[in-house]
């Protein structure tokens, strides 16, 4: 199978490269890596070899291949996948960028959650697949087991995204917003007998200073959070909101009376690149508590059912802990007051992994 990379330099990409390096992905393929901006120049080394970079817009040259697979962004998509078709090209379209995903000719992949979805999707010839949005696959790797028995009536998830959401520059910028901030307290921090309102009134003034470095995340994300994440609907809705119960009830084909109704508020905070989310769902019925333990943490070798201990928690339940890995951890699981259909849970996932380039690099390997 040729497939034409692109996007495959940037954050979303450099993680996909590495995953595919690591599963052995180019040992499948055979891979022609394109650039936007770097045609001519030596694409990146696989297995020992290079090869020279093609355009990304040359349509001809994208037309040999069987597979495109783009990090590139939701505007080359836009651009460029109506030529491809429009020139009657037929190949495979794998996408992480958001353009398509809810079109109706596209399916989304998330294959531990809809590979029965996808199996029928590619039976129908359908050729356009495209990643979730990361909060919505990684709620769904979370909750895989509970949708696999269509236990969830609805379910609201509240969430604490990570900056790398917002780019590799919000990233860049968190980190500096961190230096400023304990620069501006650094010499009181050293005193072990300074005030904390000192240093707090110290770092209250670093963030109203207009030096302060917000342009990326648009206020200060360290020592603070930001409750409004992608575009204004203008009816209470962020866009990042209206995906959850769109994406969700796309990726299980259910539609019209049988849509599930997902919904709550996104919130970046300061992690760098694990999104967390503390989710409430209503169960169809009461299912004890050791039930839902077990439909869960069996989902699939990802989901791991953490205990609902402190100890535990605080091990396992933070971005820190995840990040870089492939496992979704599960915990704080408990029913709630409101009674037994009621059950909390809270989830963490690396946003780049399963959150990005992992469901695409499966619908690769799934192609064969
Ligand atoms: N929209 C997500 C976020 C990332 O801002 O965190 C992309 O899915």
């Amino acid at each position: 199978m040729k497939v034409g990379m692109i996007g495959w330099r940037g954050m979303v990409g450099s993680v996909l490269m590495q995953r595919m390096l690591e599963e052995d992905d180019f040992d499948k393929i055979e891979a022609t890596f394109f650039s936007t901006s770097q045609a001519g120049q030596t694409g990146p080394s696989v297995n020992g070899a290079t090869s020279t970079l093609l355009d990304a817009h040359d349509i001809d040259a994208l037309s040999q291949m069987d597979t495109i697979l783009t990090c590139q962004g939701g505007d080359y998509t836009k651009k460029i996948h109506p030529l491809l078709r429009a020139n009657g090209w037929d190949g495979y379209w794998i996408d992480a960028a958001s353009a398509l995903r809810m079109a109706p000719e596209s399916t989304i992949v998330l294959d531990p959650v809809n590979d029965q979805v996808i199996a029928d999707a590619l039976n129908a010839g359908k050729k356009d697949y495209i990643g979730g949005n990361c909060t919505v696959s990684l709620m769904m790797m979370a909750l895989a087991g509970l949708f696999r028995e269509d236990l969830v009536e609805w379910c609201s998830s509240m969430t604490y995204q990570a900056a790398s959401g917002a780019g590799a520059r919000a990233m860049r910028e968190l980190i500096s917003q961190m230096g400023v901030l304990n620069q501006s307290v650094a010499d009181l921090l050293i005193k072990q007998d300074s005030s904390i309102i000192d240093i707090d009134s110290g770092i209250n003034q670093a963030f109203r200073n207009n030096a302060f470095p917000v342009k990326e995340c648009g206020a200060p994300l360290a020592g603070s959070l930001t409750p409004w994440i992608d575009s204004d609907l203008e009816n209470g809705q962020s866009r990042e909101e209206w995906k959850a119960e769109a994406e969700t009830n796309k990726i299980l084909e259910r539609h019209g009376a049988a849509t599930i109704p997902v919904d709550g508020l996104c919130v970046r905070v300061g992690a760098m690149r694990c999104h967390s989310q503390a989710l409430t769902i209503k169960l169809r019925k009461d299912v004890p508590l050791a039930e839902v333990e077990q439909i869960i943490g069996s989902a699939n070798q990802w989901t791991e059912l953490v205990p609902n201990t402190k100890a535990a928690s605080v091990e396992k339940l933070s971005p820190a802990f995840v990040s870089g890995s492939l496992q979704v951890p599960v915990g704080r699981l408990r029913k709630m007051n409101m009674g037994p259909e009621y059950l909390t849970a809270f989830t963490v996932g690396d946003q780049l992994l399963w959150g990005a380039a992992e469901p695409i690099r499966r619908m690769l390997r799934l192609l064969g």
